[in-house]
């Protein structure tokens, strides 16, 4: 109960003294809006006049520029409106970005450079009271590398055309051995962000162990020797066998030839009584001498259509020593053969 009773007692006492301040002189104005005034008297007696100002970094935009303390010990009010000075809208940077919020005086621009440049000035500008950036825009430069490393037996090509002794980041060098070396890593290194080269790829020595020979078939080099990376062997099949695949094997990086060919055999036409179609000509197979089709090659035989009376041509192709004879195909009786040959599918009207 006491305390409340001290409250009440100290609010009263306020109460009383700013009745008593109010009657003939003005005390010191609370001021807003960034103005300010000169002078640091605490009070002013009616009449007295008092210039304002706008704050350091705030210009004038209207309003009366001075008040007045009324005989209630009041100041009258003002209009004054101080607005912040402007500074010049930033520039863009090269290799960098800005940001910033406002451009007015304590605002701040904050710059940074991209991956791979370092600025140099300062990262930051505060636009001071005067309408100015605090420092000018950094600049942000290309962090070097130095030439790319080069491989023993081996040669770096880059992707741009290099002046002097250093390189930009970003710029990617292809690297080449010398054969018989060959490029074991990344044969593409690229110069970093931290101006250092991507890991350099080595050129070693390979080679292919003789290489191995096909059936039917015959080599360019027989020699029993290691062959070097890059070294070529080709490949031939005796006649009539038909070879399939790459004509030409190379002995590649990871000391192993590429695919070698390998030799198809030929077909012979199962047939005692026909004509076939071979190579655009009709051939009875007595006279198809010799009975060969080489492997992928095509021959006809004749089928006959039941329905209209007429034959017509069906192909098969020979695999690698297998030639299937079409199921339409009926071969005819040796009567049928020799005494009526004029009625075969392969004679009559063609469909
Ligand atoms: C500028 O950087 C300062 C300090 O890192 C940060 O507080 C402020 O928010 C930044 N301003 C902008 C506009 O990015
Ligand atoms: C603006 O103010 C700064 C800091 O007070 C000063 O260094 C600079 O010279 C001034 N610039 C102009 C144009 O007055």
């Amino acid at each position: 109960l006491q305390k409340m009773e001290r409250l009440f007692l100290l609010c009263s006492g306020l109460l009383v003294t700013t009745v008593t301040s109010q009657h003939n002189v003005c005390s010191r104005p609370q001021l807003s809006g960034n103005i300010e005034m000169s002078g640091i008297q605490r009070f002013s007696s009616p009449g007295e006049e008092l210039a304002l100002a706008c704050k350091e970094g705030y210009t004038p935009l209207s309003g009366p520029r001075k008040i007045v303390c009324t005989i209630n010990g009041v100041w009258t009010s003002t209009k004054l409106k101080c607005i912040p000075k402007q500074c010049p809208h930033p520039e863009l940077i090269t290799n960098g970005e800005l940001f910033y919020e406002d451009t007015v005086y304590q605002s701040a621009i904050n710059y940074t450079c991209h991956e791979g440049y370092m600025m140099t000035g300062e990262s930051s500008a505060v636009c001071q009271a005067n309408g100015t950036w605090g420092s000018p825009a950094p600049e942000c430069i290309p962090i070097p590398c130095g030439l790319a490393p080069v491989p023993l037996y081996g040669m770096v090509i880059y992707d741009k055309v290099i002046r002097g002794n250093t390189v930009n980041y970003g710029l990617k060098a292809t690297y080449i051995c010398n054969p018989p070396y060959a490029l074991f890593g990344n044969p593409v290194a690229e110069c970093t962000a931290s101006g250092t080269w991507t890991k350099t790829p080595e050129c070693q020595v390979v080679t292919c162990p003789p290489p191995e020979s096909i059936e039917r078939g015959y080599m360019s080099n027989n020699e029993k020797r290691e062959f070097f990376y890059r070294e070529r062997v080709k490949y031939g099949c005796e006649s009539p066998y038909v070879l399939e695949g790459n004509v030409e094997v190379v002995c590649q990086e990871n000391g192993k030839w590429s695919e070698k060919p390998s030799c198809k055999a030929p077909c012979s036409v199962n047939l005692q009584r026909a004509r076939i179609l071979h190579n655009g000509k009709k051939i009875w197979i007595e006279n198809f001498q010799p009975n060969r089709v080489l492997h992928l090659e095509i021959v006809s035989v004749y089928c006959m259509n039941e329905a209209r009376k007429c034959g017509y041509a069906v192909p098969t192709q020979c695999i690698d020593g297998t030639l299937n004879i079409p199921k339409c195909f009926e071969e005819p009786s040796g009567v049928e053969y020799t005494l009526k040959p004029n009625s075969l599918p392969s004679e009559i009207d063609q469909c």
